[in-house]
């Protein structure tokens, strides 16, 4: 089992470059189902999400082509498969974005057939707005024994108005995905209004789609017969942006931020700026840098442009050592998304959850222990505790934090961390033989 073991104290200092954002790319990839000819993606982050879905399109019969580490062609020309086959269904309940090949294949075959997705588990997710969605484009949508099967009622779908009654980013791509190539013109209200629906609608365009409106609350398709191949370069990570600008508040030091869109991170970094962070934006990255003591903060997560709830989990892991109180707000998902405070009250941080809120009671230091990462984002949460605690701090269950962040450990040792990853084999059950 891989650990990570974190010496922590020391300021971080130098240059970390951003990948690709892991939320475009686990919706444009199963996008390029729909793509007649070859596709190719640049800026894809290597990381174990995206290594998923690229597995799952080779078994249903696409060509992948791997250019290099963060470039890839991929040919869904030939792919036959409307159903996800059994070998695969370890992979598709495993992530969150396999749900995507609903509306791909669905908008590709007029029929599709997958297992439940899985991904972090933060409370009940629901997938009602998914289902209301296709249903009004013309599929009978029905959920049974954990598997997800979608018909075309007469063979495709039909634009349509759709307004959903909750802004959800998964529903939002799941519905254009399957619109592109749908009858008529399709119109989705109360959209998502993240930085990768404007890139999905984007990559969608430039294979030959028609979509507008991605960034504000309605999105209008018109349906086309079929899409084109073409090449596309992916936005970069806000949230492993985020992360890295997070640890450097909670570690102290001097940070340069590349490749990134500062317009992105507008949320993240005002409020850091507000804990007493300096944060500098040029044309394509930021300078983060903390000296001083921290400040408390309150912070409420809503969906884009508001403040991401998939930096909760790190800005928490800041606060703990802000003097006073801070409160955090989780107004986007359950208070089953603060399953991590537990992990960092071992680590000596004063943290009670009331309702929908974190109670903060700010500490001197943390102190290093064993964690566990409770998700993607929480486990980020965990690292960067780790950076900030005095001590030694083992995090386990670390493949959770592998799916998003490409080579975490090797960007933090760049920036003088003392980061490294160990195998260590799980203990052996004892018997009666045991010695
Ligand atoms: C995506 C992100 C996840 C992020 C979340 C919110 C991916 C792979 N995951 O998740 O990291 O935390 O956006 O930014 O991109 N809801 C319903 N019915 C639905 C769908 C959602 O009630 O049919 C609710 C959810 O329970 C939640 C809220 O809407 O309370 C937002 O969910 P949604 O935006 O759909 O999140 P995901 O797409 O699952």
């Amino acid at each position: 089992m891989e650990k990570y073991v974190i010496h922590g104290g020391k300021p971080l200092h130098g240059e970390v470059e951003i990948s690709g954002a892991k939320n475009a790319a686990v919706a444009i990839i199963p996008a390029a189902l729909m793509v007649h000819g070859v596709c190719r993606l640049e800026n894809l982050p290597e990381i174990s999400d995206t290594d998923t879905l690229l597995r799952i399109l080779t078994y249903l019969g696409a060509k992948v082509n791997m250019i290099n580490r963060s470039t890839v062609e991929l040919d869904c020309t030939h792919v036959q498969m409307d159903l996800i086959p059994d070998q695969m269904w370890d992979m598709t309940r495993r992530i969150r974005a396999s749900y995507y090949l609903i509306g791909a294949m669905l908008g590709r075959f007029g029929r599709a057939r997958t297992t439940m997705p899985g991904g972090c588990n933060f409370g009940i997710r629901p997938i009602d707005q998914h289902i209301k969605g296709l249903t009004a484009l013309g599929a009978d949508v029905t959920l049974s024994g954990g598997f997800i099967c979608a018909n075309a009622r007469d063979g495709h779908l039909h634009g349509r108005t759709i307004y959903l009654d909750k802004v959800s980013v998964g529903a939002t791509i799941n519905i254009m995905i399957a619109a592109v190539t749908a009858e008529g013109r399709t119109v989705i209200e109360n959209v998502a209004r993240e930085p990768h629906i404007v890139d999905l609608a984007n990559f969608l365009n430039s294979m030959g789609a028609d979509v507008r409106g991605a960034g504000t609350d309605v999105i209008k398709i018109r349906g086309v017969k079929q899409l084109h191949g073409g090449s596309y370069a992916l936005i970069p990570d806000q949230i492993e942006a985020g992360t890295y600008m997070a640890a450097v508040a909670a570690a102290g030091g001097s940070i340069r931020v590349s490749n990134i869109i500062p317009k992105h991170l507008e949320g993240i970094s005002s409020k850091l700026q507000e804990m007493n962070v300096e944060v500098e934006e040029g044309d394509d990255y930021v300078l983060v840098r903390r000296d001083g003591p921290l400040h408390n903060a309150n912070i409420k997560t809503k969906p884009y442009p508001g403040f991401p709830t998939d930096m909760q989990p790190q800005m928490t892991a800041v606060l703990c050592c802000a003097p006073g109180v801070s409160v955090v707000t989780e107004a986007v998902w359950s208070s089953g998304r603060f399953k991590y405070v537990a992990e960092l009250n071992k680590m000596g941080a004063h943290i009670e959850v009331e309702d929908q809120s974190a109670f903060i009671q700010g500490v001197d230091s943390l102190t290093g222990a064993t964690v566990r990462a409770c998700d993607l984002r929480a486990g980020a949460a965990m690292v960067i505790a780790g950076l900030a605690a005095q001590g030694v701090t083992q995090i386990e269950d670390v493949l959770y934090i592998e799916r998003g962040y490409q080579d975490i450990v090797g960007k933090f040792r760049a920036l003088g961390a003392d980061i490294r990853c160990i195998d260590e084999p799980e203990e052996p059950a004892r018997g009666w033989n045991a010695g």
